[in-house]
């Protein structure tokens, strides 16, 4: 039988901008089952339900929204016994009706207590006036007014955070050194029992990475906690990085360890922070490397089914908490710039969760003798023993670079400039099924 050959030459791209082709990280997050979240701070509060770009960009791109300050303890229990839930109920209502999920952040800390916790210790010493029985009853309290009154409006609770030390001791803070080790597992157990529905999380930082001290600790305890029959969801992986200083394979190797005892390691306040000086000698080189950390941090969720979660600190530079932290030395961390336009970081997250909805939301026939690829130069040549309906290529960067609708066995597809690395080919042939290839290009 002869071939139906179609031949096309491509002078340019027909690119098409980002508005055309893309919609939003949480509209293909949720076809790949990934939670895309970000914090919101105090510009949320004036901003919110008002259809400013703060709004719109929240309302559009996140599924999962966390408080980066207003559930912390000294913002909802003031004074003992005195709860302030005006920020709280706020941002709870506002996820109820645009229907996000929310993480609740956080309800044990060593940082961020009221004047009335902080007067317990003299220099980070317990100086006697708490006893045991009476902070163990305050933090059990504490916990249990939250969870209950957010039953059902909050998935996921950052239990405890930040309970070590870098060499993987447990950290002295109030709760630990008043109440001791336990009060780790106490908490658990309460904020469990309040709401058993919510997904409770052990939260920090440089744990990341596969091996070192700190996070050897955290594993061992999580491990601990499970054979204690302890209420632990996961461990949230802060992951406040630094632009290509990220070890993605550390890091992957780390949230297998975790699958491999049943517990989620998720990505809770992401950012990827430049150098100010970097920035100003070279700010492409920086942006586009910056974009391919994040891009490689959604891979980590799309490689491990125990990372479904992905949350970055703000989400524009504006109201970053970097510059602050860093007095200065470090800034455009986040994916949207000060403005609120998306950074190259932002496009790259979209385009590989956009790929991933392509393979996620399709059959997938990996079978070479359904759909032959050959490259041959500047050309690509497809070739099926079914009809092909529709065909489409895209770029790394998810850009449609090529798109025909006409029902033939050969394509031929010549661009005037190859790409330089993967392109993603999704063909749908006549009996419905639709093929993605990803064809890595060196
Ligand atoms: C930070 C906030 O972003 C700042 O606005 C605040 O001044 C200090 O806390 N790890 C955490 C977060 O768990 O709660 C911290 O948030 C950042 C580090």
């Amino acid at each position: 039988m002869k071939k139906q050959l179609l031949l096309i030459a491509l002078s340019i791209y027909p690119l098409l901008t980002y508005s055309q082709t893309q919609q939003s990280l949480s509209f293909y997050a949720e076809k790949c089952s990934i939670n895309v979240g970000a914090a919101v701070g105090s510009a949320f509060y004036s901003n919110y339900n008002t259809n400013s770009t703060y709004d719109l960009i929240i309302k559009r791109n996140f599924n999962i929204l966390v408080p980066e300050n207003e559930m912390k303890f000294a913002v909802i229990e003031p004074t003992q016994g005195n709860f302030d839930f005006s920020k709280s109920d706020q941002l709870v209502n506002y996820a109820v009706a645009n229907r996000k999920s929310l993480r609740g952040h956080t309800l044990c800390w060593h940082s961020r207590n009221p004047a009335w916790i902080e007067a317990g210790l003299t220099n980070g010493i317990a100086n006697g006036t708490f006893t045991r029985t009476s902070l163990m009853s305050i933090l059990k309290n504490h916990i249990t007014t939250i969870v209950t009154r957010y039953k059902g409006k909050i998935q996921h609770w950052d239990v405890v955070n930040e309970a070590f030390n870098t060499d993987g001791t447990l950290r002295t803070s109030i709760w630990q050194q008043v109440i001791g080790n336990e009060y780790i597992d106490s908490a658990f157990v309460w904020a469990n029992r309040a709401d058993p529905a919510a997904k409770l999380y052990l939260n920090d930082f440089s744990v990341e990475n596969y091996g070192s001290a700190k996070s050897n600790a955290l594993f061992n305890y999580v491990k601990g906690m499970k054979n204690r029959n302890i209420p632990i969801n996961g461990v949230g992986f802060q992951c406040h990085f630094i632009v290509n200083n990220i070890q993605y394979s550390k890091i992957d190797q780390n949230i297998k360890a975790y699958a491999s005892i049943g517990v989620e390691a998720i990505i809770t306040e992401l950012d990827i922070r430049i150098k100010k000086t970097d920035y100003e000698t070279d700010s492409a080189t920086q942006l586009a490397t910056q974009a391919e950390n994040y891009r490689q941090m959604i891979l980590l969720c799309f490689n491990n089914s125990n990372c479904k979660t992905i949350v970055t600190w703000g989400f524009t530079d504006l109201y970053s908490w970097i510059p602050n932290f860093t007095s200065n030395v470090y800034d455009y961390s986040l994916i949207f710039d000060r403005s609120y336009n998306p950074k190259p970081a932002y496009s790259s997250m979209l385009n590989e969760l956009y790929l991933g909805s392509l393979s996620a939301n399709n059959s997938i026939i990996n079978d070479n003798s359904t759909l032959r690829v050959k490259e041959i130069g500047n050309k690509i040549i497809i070739n099926s023993d079914m009809d092909m309906i529709r065909c489409q290529l895209f770029d790394i960067h998810g850009r449609l670079l090529f798109n025909s609708s006409s029902s033939v066995k050969e394509i031929e597809i010549t661009l005037n400039k190859m790409p330089l690395s993967l392109i993603v080919l999704r063909v749908q042939l006549s009996n419905e099924q639709v093929v993605v290839r990803k064809i890595i290009k060196q």
